[in-house]
């Protein structure tokens, strides 16, 4: 196995900590015990000196009479004799006794000669003690006195071995005393140490979790980190939040700046990509193939990051040359031109695809998700074709990883249970899924029949990323009306399952510089070429719509708000243009299908109410652009008007923005994008309100030179820095940071 389990750190942590600790102490104590005995042997000996000094004083005065009557008497034998009888008691050794002058005229049978009457004097008059051989002795000297005359002296000699037996068995006692402490010490501390590292433990794996303090379902935290969780949480997120402030004003967000990030904060991971849009389509074209790149912002947005990254990107195969572009492993190369990333192609058959990405992505969960009031549609056999589809991608996904940490990128709605799938494959991968479009509201999203799948398909992510604030706090409601989980508004964090998954708005963009930066033609050349082409005046005005042919892009209402200029400004009949890009979409399905019809139509009544001889008020194009085409339109362009009902984001805005280095050009931007939470400078409309928006493009065509310089300098200003590298680096720093903090949870020992 490459990784440690749980069960095997913790173990390994304990005897670490159990060795850590015990040792020392251990060493610690029988240090203190050969400090201690020494001590004790002295006390020991002092006292039994005491005893000996007593023991010798009361003897003496014991003998002091007989023997005094015996020494009147002179009888010498029977002298001898009490002396001999009072060494019967067993520590008494000997006894003699010297007459005034010294001399040793008795003693006891044992008395040692060498002692006489003048026994060696022991240095320290507190300790009487001889040593003999026969051993360590107390010798006490007391005067005789008989009536009152000192006759001469008893020497009295105990035998002190049994200090040294005592001394033994004292140490003996007190190094077993000291053991069995040091075993309770050790038991008891261990013990506690144990207790309270797994409280705290189970603390630090709530915060690095970024659980609350106050959760519904959550498990109380150890009574010793309440007070200190709430500093905690919110020291990590001021860093957080500081860091991010920090890169915001000093990274300057480029496609070296993401590399680097890259590889400093994410080294050596794997990026890997997954979105049902390829980023190039290999097409079977008259002469050959044809190599077209998707009218799709989650290509525009992602195929820049890719490109930075390298890495791996798994997509369906859509093309009709598709197969014929790839190797053995579905592999192809790509840029075509100057190769910098795989491209994984996955196959699906015309019934997955219709029940997958036609019925249940974009005739359920679009509808769903932009509420732009056309009927979602949700059909059984287009939620199995969904699940399988998902199955697929997810087993791709663990094919083409290289590791079993691989940071995974899932765009959009067409994914929703691919995290979890991933989750369970991979357990220890990144995941950060990014939902391109919007996320509607708990009671609009709860008519889905599988939301409850979705949301915790979803929950899979490490990371899910929205456009906008509002998005986040719809999917948090959303989660927490719907499903039993832990949501924090304040950390914007829901744990579920055991897995934690931060929500976060994250803005997407585009490339900055604009990739056609130091190719394209001059903004004058554009305006003539494109006016040459559609047989415009000039000095013609031009408005310019582009889209795919969508019914969230509001290019009905739109065509209404020409219509209505044209009414309310009559002088502008032949002098106003509006060339409207519509890139072909899903269109076998009805809904689109119609609203082309729609929208030609209306088209077509326009130009025959406005029309004047080679005067067209509409030139509406219906069919794919290549984006270096639609470059040059936004650079000829007076008006760029984007009126979607609903939307995300919206790059289209962007685009128009980047492409206008001569810092011209207005920008008329419906209030329902993401863009628009953004771009202040543009005209803001409601696109349902025709009238408004007439008005607004009434305003753009008339707004000063030096007011189209202020408001587009200031908005380039902010796609400038807001670009798509940041985009990315933003949801790559926050996965960074949270697989720090993982791998910080994996060393001391908790799972994250
Ligand atoms: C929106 C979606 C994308 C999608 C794009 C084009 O931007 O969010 O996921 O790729 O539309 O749609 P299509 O269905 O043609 O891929």
């Amino acid at each position: 196995m490459l990784f440690p389990t749980g069960a095997k750190i913790r173990s390994s942590r304990s005897l670490r900590l159990t060795l850590r600790f015990v040792l020392p102490l251990v060493a610690a104590l029988t240090l203190l015990a050969y400090l201690v005995v020494p001590l004790v042997d002295r006390l020991n000996l002092r006292w039994s000196v005491r005893d000996m000094d007593i023991r010798s004083q009361f003897i003496a005065g014991t003998l002091q009479e007989p023997l005094g009557e015996l020494l009147e008497q002179g009888h010498k034998m029977k002298i001898n004799t009490l002396l001999a009888r009072a060494t019967q008691d067993e520590r008494l050794f000997a006894l003699g006794y010297c007459d005034g002058r010294g001399r040793l005229l008795y003693s006891s049978p044992v008395f040692p000669a060498q002692l006489g009457c003048s026994p060696p004097k022991p240095s320290d008059s507190e300790s009487p003690l001889v040593q003999l051989p026969q051993g360590l002795v107390h010798v006490a000297v007391r005067p005789v006195i008989v009536a009152d005359v000192p006759r001469g002296s008893l020497v009295l000699v105990h035998d002190m071995s049994f200090v040294q037996h005592r001394s033994a068995d004292t140490r003996k006692y007190i190094v077993l005393l000291f053991a069995v402490l040091g075993l309770v010490i050790s038991f008891i501390t261990v013990l506690v140490a144990h207790l309270s590292w797994r409280g705290w433990m189970n603390g630090v794996r709530a915060l690095l979790r970024g659980e609350g303090l106050v959760r519904p379902f959550a498990k109380p935290v150890d009574s010793e980190l309440q007070p200190l969780m709430g500093d905690l949480r919110s020291l990590l997120r001021s860093i957080d939040a500081e860091k991010r402030m920090a890169d915001d004003t000093t990274v300057a967000w480029t496609p070296d700046a993401l590399r680097t990030l890259l590889y400093e904060q994410l080294a050596g991971e794997q990026i890997m990509v997954v979105s049902n849009r390829e980023p190039y389509i290999h097409m079977q074209g008259a002469q050959g193939i044809d190599i077209l790149r998707p009218a799709s912002g989650l290509v525009t947005a992602v195929e820049p990051v890719m490109r930075a990254c390298s890495g791996i990107w798994i997509a369906h195969g859509g093309g009709t040359a598709d197969r014929e572009a790839v190797d053995r492993k579905d592999h192809v190369r790509v840029p075509p031109d100057s190769p910098e990333y795989t491209l994984r192609r996955i196959w699906l058959s015309a019934e997955e695809e219709q029940g997958y990405y036609y019925g249940l992505a974009n005739e359920g969960l679009w509808p769903l998700c932009h509420i732009a009031h056309v009927r979602p549609v949700f059909r059984t056999e287009d939620w199995e074709h969904y699940v399988t589809v998902n199955a697929r991608f997810a087993d791709a996904v663990v094919k083409e990883a290289q590791r079993d940490d691989p940071v995974v990128l899932v765009q959009d709605y067409h994914f929703a249970l691919l995290p979890l799938m991933l989750r369970k494959l991979l357990p220890r991968a990144t995941i950060i899924t990014f939902w391109h479009i919007p996320w509607p509201n708990p009671e609009s999203f709860g008519i889905c029949p599988w939301r409850d799948e979705l949301l915790r398909g979803m929950l899979g992510s490490t990371i899910l990323g929205f456009h906008t604030p509002f998005h986040c706090k719809n999917f948090l409601e959303t989660v927490e009306r719907y499903l039993e989980t832990r949501v924090d508004h304040a950390s914007s964090t829901i744990f579920r399952g055991g897995n934690l998954t931060l929500v976060e708005a994250y803005p997407i963009s585009i490339q900055w510089p604009p990739p056609w930066q130091d190719s394209q033609p001059s903004v004058q050349q554009c305006r003539a070429d494109i006016r040459r082409s559609l047989n415009i005046a000039p000095d013609g005005f031009v408005g310019l719509g582009v889209d795919r042919l969508d019914y969230t892009k509001g290019i009905l209402e739109r065509l209404r708000a020409v219509e209505q200029l044209l009414v309310n400004h009559p002088e502008l009949l032949g002098r106003f243009s509006f060339i409207q890009i519509a890139a072909p979409s899903r269109s076998v399905l009805e809904e689109y299908h119609s609203l082309e019809s729609r929208v030609r139509a209306l088209a077509a009544e326009i130009n025959l109410r406005f029309g004047r001889g080679t005067y067209q008020p509409v030139h509406l194009r219906v069919s794919h652009h290549e984006p270096r085409d639609v470059n040059r339109y936004y650079r000829a362009a007076d008006v760029c008007v984007v009126t979607s009902l609903h939307d995300g984001m919206n790059l289209v805005a962007k685009e128009f923005i980047a492409a206008r280095d001569d810092e011209r050009g207005v920008l008329v931007l419906s209030r329902f994008t993401g863009a628009a939470h953004e771009l202040y400078e543009a005209l803001i409309v409601n696109p349902y309100h025709i009238e408004q928006t007439a008005d607004a493009l009434y305003t753009a065509l008339t707004m000063p030179a030096f007011e189209q310089r202020e408001r587009m300098r200031s908005m380039r200003d902010l796609v400038r820095s807001f670009n798509v590298y940041r985009w990315a680096g933003r949801m790559l720093l926050d996965a960074a940071r949270i697989r720090q903090r993982e791998k910080l949870a994996v060393r001391i020992g908790v799972q994250p």
